[in-house]
C-alpha cells in the first residue's frame, strides 16, 4: 500500500544551516575581531556576552561554563551538595540533569511528570521530599516553564534550593518573568540545536546571589582564589571567547526566532490537536517550543512513515532517566506518565525557518499515517 502522497518533500528536523545563512557577514566579522584580539580565553567577548545574557534572563549574574552539562554540575557543587544528598530530578528528561547529580556524589531521586505538559510538578516534589533532599532541578523542558508558583510554594515551605534546568527554554517567561529568574540558580546550554545555539559547545549559569557566583567562577577556573592561589579543588570549565563572540551575534535574533517558533507550533496544534495529543500549556507559562513533540500510539511506524516521506523526527526521550542502565541503582519506583510517555512521544520538525508549506506536509502526513 503506498500511504504518503507523493508531492511529500523532504523536512528537515533542524535546519541550522538556513538559521546562519543572513548572519554569515556579522559572524565573520566577531570572528576576525576574536582573531585579531586573540581573546580565545577570557576577554571581551566573554563579559560582553555575560552581562547581556544574565540582564536578558532577569539576574544579576551570568558565568559562562563549557556546556550545559557542567553548568548543572557546578552549580549542585558551589550549593555544597554531595554525598549524602538527595536531589529530585523529573524522570522525562535528558540524562544531562541527572548526571550532574551523580558526578557530584549525590543521589538522584526521579519523580513523576504531567500527563499534558511532561514536565515536573509540584504534587510530585512534595510527595519525594525527605530529610534528605536538598535541592530540584526544575527542568524546563521543549521550552515550557513549569508551575513555578506551586513548586516554590513546596520548595520554600521545605527549605530546599530550586535548580532551573533551562537548556531547552532560552527567552521563555512565567508570568512575564524569563526561564532563570526563578531558583537559586539556573542553568542553559548553548548546545548548536538549543534555542540560543553556540558553534560549538557552550553553556552558562545565572543567578542573583554573588557570593554563589564568585563560588561558580572559582570552581570553573581550577578553584582560583586569585592567579595563582587555588583555593578550591576546581576544574576547567569555560566559555571560549569565539563562541561568546558568536553567541552575542546570535542573541539579537533570538526573540524574533523563538517568535517564529510560536506561530509555527500555533499551525501545528491548529492542524493536529483534534487528532493527536499534543503537548498542553500551562497556565501563565509562555513557552519557546524547543522542541514539538505529539504523542502516538504505535509511535515506530508513524515515525518510519514520515522518514519514508523524507521527514526528519526526533523521540525525547526514548526511555525515562531512571530506565537507563546508567542510573538503575536509582530505579525505586514505577513513574508511570513518563514510562508510558518514552513508549509514545515524538518530535516532529520545529525550527525558526520551518515553512508553512513544510509544517502541513508534516501534519497532512501525520494525519495520514494514522
Ligand atoms: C534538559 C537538558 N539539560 C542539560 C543539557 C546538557 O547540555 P549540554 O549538551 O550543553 O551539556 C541538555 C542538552 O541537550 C538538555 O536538553
Amino acid at each position: 500500500m503506498t500511504l504518503i502522497s507523493s508531492h511529500t518533500k523532504p523536512v528537515a528536523f533542524l535546519d541550522l544551516a538556513a538559521l546562519h545563512a543572513p548572519l554569515r557577514s556579522r559572524l565573520d566579522v566577531v570572528w576576525e575581531q576574536t582573531m585579531a584580539d586573540s581573546a580565545f580565553i577570557g576577554g571581551p567577548a566573554i563579559t560582553a556576552f555575560e552581562q547581556r545574557w544574565a540582564q536578558y534572563c532577569g539576574t544579576d549574574h551570568c558565568i559562562g561554563v563549557a556546556n550545559g552539562t557542567d553548568a548543572l554540575e557546578l552549580v549542585l557543587a558551589a550549593l555544597g551538595i554531595g554525598p549524602g544528598d538527595e536531589v529530585l530530578v523529573p524522570a522525562n528528561t535528558f540524562v544531562a540533569t541527572a548526571e550532574a547529580v551523580v558526578t557530584v556524589g549525590a543521589t538522584p531521586v526521579f519523580v513523576d511528570v504531567d500527563p499534558g505538559s511532561l514536565l515536573i510538578t509540584a504534587r510530585e516534589i512534595a510527595a519525594a521530599i525527605t530529610p534528605q533532599t536538598r535541592a530540584v532541578m526544575v527542568v524546563h523542558l521543549y521550552g515550557q516553564i513549569a508551575e513555578m508558583d506551586n513548586i516554590k510554594a513546596v520548595t520554600d515551605a521545605a527549605g530546599i534550593h530550586v535548580v532551573e534546568d533551562a537548556a531547552q527554554a532560552h527567552g521563555a517567561t512565567y508570568k512575564g518573568r524569563r526561564a532563570g529568574s526563578f531558583g537559586v540558580a539556573a542553568t542553559f546550554s548553548f548546545y548548536p540545536g538549543k534555542n540560543l545555539g553556540a558553534l560549538g559547545d557552550g553553556g552558562a549559569i545565572v543567578t542573583d546571589d554573588p557570593a554563589l557566583t564568585e563560588e561558580i567562577r572559582s570552581l570553573s577556573n581550577h578553584g582560583r582564589g586569585h592567579h595563582l592561589l587555588h583555593t578550591h579543588r576546581g576544574r576547567n570549565s569555560r566559555l571560549d571567547g569565539l563562541q561568546a563572540a558568536a553567541l552575542d551575534v546570535k542573541l539579537d535574533h533570538l526573540d524574533a526566532w523563538n517568535n517564529r517558533r510560536r506561530n509555527a507550533h500555533a499551525l501545528y496544534i491548529d492542524r493536529l490537536t483534534t487528532s493527536v495529543e499534543t503537548l498542553t500549556t500551562l497556565p501563565d507559562s509562555r513557552p519557546v517550543h524547543h522542541l514539538e513533540v505529539i504523542r502516538v500510539d504505535d509511535r515506530d511506524r508513524v515515525r518510519d512513515g514520515l522518514a519514508e516521506a523524507g521527514i526528519q523526527t526526533g523521540i525525547h526521550y526514548a526511555m525515562p532517566c531512571h530506565k537507563h542502565p546508567a542510573f538503575a541503582e536509582f530505579d525505586l519506583r514505577p513513574l508511570p506518565v513518563a514510562e508510558s510517555a518514552a513508549t509514545r512521544q515524538l518530535s516532529l520538525p520545529m525550527h525558526p525557518t520551518l515553512t508553512t508549506d513544510e509544517i502541513n506536509t508534516v501534519a497532512d502526513t501525520v494525519l495520514e499515517l494514522l
